[in-house]
């Protein structure tokens, strides 16, 4: 391709993760505590978010710098009103071939239909146990495993393709990696570990929270032997196991113990219109007012080649060389993922 922007540390744009909500109604105790966020917390308001317009504005832009794939993420995504209103409009964008979104699930049901038609190619779903009791606890509203599980089937029904990703926290949900893995090796869906993080500043997050890899890789191979296998595409965040029996496959997301910025390829763009170059930094590059104020598509894609040509963050690689740091980190919840 001709129209590849690289950044400082020569890594290609290649997705494009929008989230088009900061709420959420679940509230993860890992990622929205209630205490934190609770009924007088500022949410975006409605005139602070990006309009359908804008948005399409802005990926038509990040699509002519290279992207191909749109993640749609929130908080949570399907209660941002009217989306596949959005999709539709981003489908039609040239360039874009893959459209995925990620979801807690629950209200898949009433609008994996809507979300196929559409256009959307896949949805990844967050569970992070099989226990009600857990995961009510877990989501802080305790809600049952059961609707999420029915969201799942609902866009599988639908035609999507689903993942799920399960976010393991020590001492949490660890003792859930096993039945999660049973559970899912004999269904269409992949599984994806993924290694707690320090993200945000409200998460109290450790060293100790964490069960790495290597970890996963033990509990699950000791009892259902794994082996690697190939990643789908450059810079691809999850490394990949089949199982030997060749029923299924699964993917761990090594964010802590086996870093992946020297192929990051993602940049995300906030509810309120900010470009953020890492999950880990505190400061996006506005364009909702820029835009707001006159930007021409020109000035967008200017401004797209000059955030990315500046961009030089490489926060987990960092955290392994030389420890987790203290700063101002945007929430995951206000970013997605
Ligand atoms: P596919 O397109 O299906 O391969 O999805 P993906 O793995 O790119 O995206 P997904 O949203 O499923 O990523 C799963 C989780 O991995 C996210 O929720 C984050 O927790 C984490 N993750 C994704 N991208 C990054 C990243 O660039 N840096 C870090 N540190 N974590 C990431
Ligand atoms: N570390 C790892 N994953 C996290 N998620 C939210 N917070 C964290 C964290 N601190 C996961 C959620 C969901 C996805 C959007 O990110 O469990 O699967
Ligand atoms: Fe939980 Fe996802 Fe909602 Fe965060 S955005 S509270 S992880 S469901
Ligand atoms: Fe990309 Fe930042 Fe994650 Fe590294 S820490 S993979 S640069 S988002």
């Amino acid at each position: 391709k001709s129209n590849v922007i690289t950044d400082r540390l020569h890594r290609p744009l290649q997705d494009l993760r929008i989230s088009v909500t900061d709420q959420c109604n679940f509230r993860c105790t890992y990622c929205m505590p209630k205490e934190i966020f609770g009924p007088d917390y500022p949410f975006l308001t409605q005139s602070e978010l990006l309009s359908f317009d804008e948005i399409e504005r802005i990926a038509s832009q990040f699509a002519r710098a290279g992207v191909e794939k749109i993640r749609i993420t929130g908080g949570e995504p399907l209660l941002r009103k009217g989306l596949p209103a959005l999709l539709k409009r981003l489908r039609a964008i040239d360039g874009i071939r893959d459209i995925a979104l990620t979801t807690n699930g629950i209200l898949l049901p009433r609008l994996a239909g809507q979300l196929k038609e559409a256009g959307m190619d896949r949805v990844t779903v967050s569970l992070d146990t099989l226990d009600d009791h857990l995961f009510g606890r877990i989501n802080g509203r305790g809600v049952g495993v059961k609707p999420v599980l029915k969201g799942i089937e609902a866009a599988h029904q639908a035609g999507l393709s689903v993942k799920v990703n399960m976010m393991v926290k020590k001492g949490i949900n660890d003792g859930e990696i096993l039945p999660m893995a049973r559970y899912f090796k004999h269904t269409p869906y992949v599984l994806r570990f993924i290694e707690y993080m320090d993200v945000g500043t409200s998460n109290g997050w450790n060293w100790d929270d964490v069960v790495s890899k290597s970890e996963i890789l033990s509990i699950i191979g000791d009892e259902m032997p794994l082996n690697p296998i190939d990643q789908n595409y450059y810079g691809e965040v999850a490394k990949r196991y089949r199982y030997r029996d060749g029923h299924g496959e699964i993917g761990i997301i090594s964010s802590i113990s086996d870093t992946f910025c020297s192929t990051c390829t993602r940049a995300r763009l906030s509810a309120d219109g900010k470009v953020y170059t890492c999950l880990f930094t505190g400061k996006g590059t506005d364009f909702k007012h820029f835009l707001r104020d006159g930007a021409s598509d020109e000035d967008l894609f200017q401004r797209i080649v000059e955030t990315w040509g500046n961009r030089a963050d490489r926060y987990s690689d960092e955290r392994r060389e030389q420890g987790a740091r203290e700063q101002n980190k945007i929430e995951m919840s206000y970013i997605g993922g």
